[in-house]
């Protein structure tokens, strides 16, 4: 394993709330049941639509598409051409199975990589979705500001993470207040066209929904390999301390921006 595939992994495995990189090699059998794993594409193609972002002549970009929901939603609603790329090969591998099964893998092309590396040469796409992946590049400042290098001059950016509210005394290496964010997004170049904040009775049943399925399968792990137990163990608890994160000190919201600089 090289060093370049050891950050990458690291990477993936930051962005699914693994603390340990021996559970990496289980993240595809944990995960199998979740199709979507953090955008929402019904909200995605909600605000493609309502504001007339896309035609069958666009391009656009899922960067950290994981299983590409959002990207498939994208194809199947607005016909246009778009792009998906991960770091985890078997979410590719699932992403092509699923353009296949909805008619759509003409319209899509998803590729295994890390989105650091492939940024540089992405260019002129009409819209980027960042869905959930954190700040990989470093900081929210260094994503903006990556993410605005691949889209065309006013193009339009999804870009769902969550933020601290401001009368909210939280220091977090993750979130930054809401001001600060905005302020972040302004220096980037981007205007907020719209920003849908998620209540904490849709965290909940979300939470509800997904967190069985994980447990479900981290528990037929346990029974598998017994030995690692504890593995598993932290992977549930992870999860329902970001959950239990995204539900009590954050606000979760996907903002639509557009370039403006
Ligand atoms: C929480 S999941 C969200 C997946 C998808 N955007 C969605 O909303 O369903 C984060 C995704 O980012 C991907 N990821 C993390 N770091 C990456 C990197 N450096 N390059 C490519 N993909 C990365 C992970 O493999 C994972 O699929």
């Amino acid at each position: 394993m090289t060093n370049q595939n050891n950050d990458l992994r690291a990477s993936v495995a930051a962005s699914l709330s693994a603390a340990e990189m021996d559970i990496y090699e289980y993240l595809p059998y944990i995960l199998q049941d979740l199709w979507e794993m953090g955008i929402s594409p019904q909200v995605v193609v909600e605000l493609i639509e309502r504001h007339r972002l896309l035609d069958s002549c666009s391009k656009a970009a899922d960067l950290g598409c994981g299983k590409g929901a959002a990207a498939i939603g994208i194809a199947r609603q607005l016909g246009c051409k778009v792009i998906g790329i991960d770091g985890m090969p078997e979410f590719i591998q699932t992403a092509k199975a699923k353009s296949l099964e909805y008619g759509v893998s003409e319209l899509c092309s998803f590729s295994c990589g890390d989105v650091r590396e492939r940024i540089g040469g992405l260019k002129d796409f009409d819209l980027a979705v960042w869905g959930s992946v954190g700040s990989i590049f470093g900081s929210a400042e260094k994503t903006l500001n990556a993410l605005a290098g691949c889209l065309k001059p006013q193009g339009f950016l999804i870009y769902d993470d969550g933020y601290i509210p401001e009368d909210r005394n939280i220091i977090s290496p993750l979130y930054l207040k809401r001001s600060e964010l905005v302020q972040t997004m302004a220096s980037a170049g981007f205007k907020i066209l719209e920003e849908h904040n998620f209540s904490a009775e849709h965290l909940k049943n979300a939470e509800n929904g997904m967190q069985s399925l994980i447990i479900r399968r981290c528990q037929e792990l346990i029974e598998q390999y017994p030995d690692k137990a504890d593995l598993f163990r932290q992977y549930i608890s992870a999860q329902a301390e970001e959950w239990r994160e995204m539900q009590d000190e954050i606000v979760c919201v996907t903002f639509l921006l557009q370039r403006v600089q």
